[in-house]
């Protein structure tokens, strides 16, 4: 048997998709053909959820058909609010939510049906991707103790979830804000938590328990987790004079920058220059200290790995400037995860819809390196271990 290929993976292919390509070389993304740049730019979140599940971009009435099928299943069943108000008040919005999406499972009669049932399944990927918006609003109302904030129908998925998650219509400002960052994390390859929502999958196991794996692998810091931590960090530097300092004393102890480096992308992620851009203009509409402070770090961190560590091509990722631009919208720090979620869960069930559609089940081989073949020992006889 071959040795272990490669530490996490790295670079091993382990399956064909047509949903999105990364390239970690030049910096490119694209989703089924089309560029992040273009997208990001011109299409909607529905827009692009269409694209990830069809692989083309809609018409007119196609698109139509999509939003308002989207937005008459934004409601959740009562019973998953139910569900959230049992949790402990200080439990991380990821694992409330990641428990929510589990609960809901069990309150979609399509749940057990979808993974051998094509029409089924994209009936339960059309509520996760409208009900996530729900259920993190309602995660943010029900620990605050506060009343719910009901989804309206009359407004765009972006500017429906600030709605629900302030009680008041967001401006045109933020609406694009967040319609744009969730275009951009919409899908990125055989991602950590996308392969995690697979390998479910590919066991026949239902859509729920699927995204549910991709919830749990998105919330650790190496991964989703990061774009909370990036923000904990810029609020701790008291100014963006204060950046090159706090920096170089954390790289000299030899700690990670949050919102640094890729396993992929070997120069800058073509998202964090599109969100540089988007916090640089919402800066100038107000205030600009996170994001100064951000741009300061980033341009100190790049200058030291280009000295001192070529080899290392560590350059900011998607998470990194997201901080910025979700502090900037209003988001509360750890929601940060959540909104990455509800951004992801169009990739995730895109992914699960090819997964299903030809299905191999996911098992790769480990090398046992441990103690060959021993002879039962007696208890009397065990020796304390070492
Ligand atoms: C996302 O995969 C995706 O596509 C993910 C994502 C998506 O859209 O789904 O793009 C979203 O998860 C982005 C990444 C968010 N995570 C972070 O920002 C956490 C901080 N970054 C790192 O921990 C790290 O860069 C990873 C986890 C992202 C990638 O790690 P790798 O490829 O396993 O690299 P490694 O941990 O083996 O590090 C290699 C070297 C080490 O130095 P040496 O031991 O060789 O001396 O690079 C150093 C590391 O110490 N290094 C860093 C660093 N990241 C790597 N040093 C300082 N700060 C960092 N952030």
């Amino acid at each position: 048997m071959s040795a272990v290929t490669q530490a996490g993976l790295e670079n091993v292919v382990v399956a064909q998709s047509s949903r999105s390509s990364v390239d970690g070389d030049n910096g490119r993304l694209i989703y089924a053909g089309y560029r992040i740049q273009d997208l990001a730019r011109n299409a909607t979140f529905e827009e692009v959820a269409y694209l990830l599940w069809n692989g083309e971009l809609p018409t007119g009435e196609a698109l139509d058909r999509l939003d308002q099928e989207l937005r008459a299943v934004r409601e959740v069943p009562p019973g998953v609010l139910d569900v959230i108000r049992q949790l402990p008040t200080d439990a991380h919005p990821m694992a409330a939510l990641r428990t929510a999406v589990s609960a809901l499972g069990t309150l979609d009669p399509d749940a057990e049906l979808a993974a051998e049932d094509s029409v089924a399944r994209r009936r339960v990927a059309l509520r996760l991707v409208a009900q996530m918006p729900t259920l993190i609003a309602s995660i943010e109302h029900i620990r605050r103790g506060e009343a719910l904030v009901p989804p309206r129908s009359d407004l765009t998925h972006a500017g429906n979830f600030l709605y629900m998650l302030s009680g008041k219509e967001p401006g045109p400002a933020a609406t694009r804000a967040i319609d744009a960052y969730l275009v951009l994390l919409a899908d990125h390859g055989f991602n950590a938590s996308t392969f995690s929502a697979r390998v479910t999958a590919a066991t026949m196991a239902d859509p729920y328990s699927a995204v549910t794996s991709a919830i749990g692998t998105l919330k650790g810091p190496l991964h989703g987790g990061a774009n909370q931590r990036v923000m904990e960090m810029l609020e701790q530097i008291p100014d963006p004079e204060a950046a090159e300092g706090w920096v170089l004393d954390r790289l000299a102890n030899k700690e990670r920058i949050m919102g640094i480096g890729h396993r992929v992308y070997k120069t800058i992620d073509p998202r964090a220059a599109i969100l540089r851009e988007m916090s640089e203009a919402q800066a100038a509409e107000g205030d600009s200290t996170y994001h100064d402070i951000a741009a300061r770090i980033a341009d100190v961190v790049v200058a030291y790995f280009e000295a001192n560590r070529p080899d290392l091509r560590l350059y900011p990722n998607v998470d990194f400037y997201s901080a910025a631009v979700l502090h900037a919208a209003g988001v509360p720090t750890d929601q940060f995860t959540p909104l990455f979620a509800m951004s992801r869960v169009a990739g995730w069930t895109a992914h699960l819809l090819e997964q299903y559609a030809d299905n191999r089940l996911i098992r790769p081989r480990g090398q046992y390196v441990g103690p060959a073949d021993r002879d039962w020992l007696p208890i009397e006889e065990r020796a304390p271990a070492s």
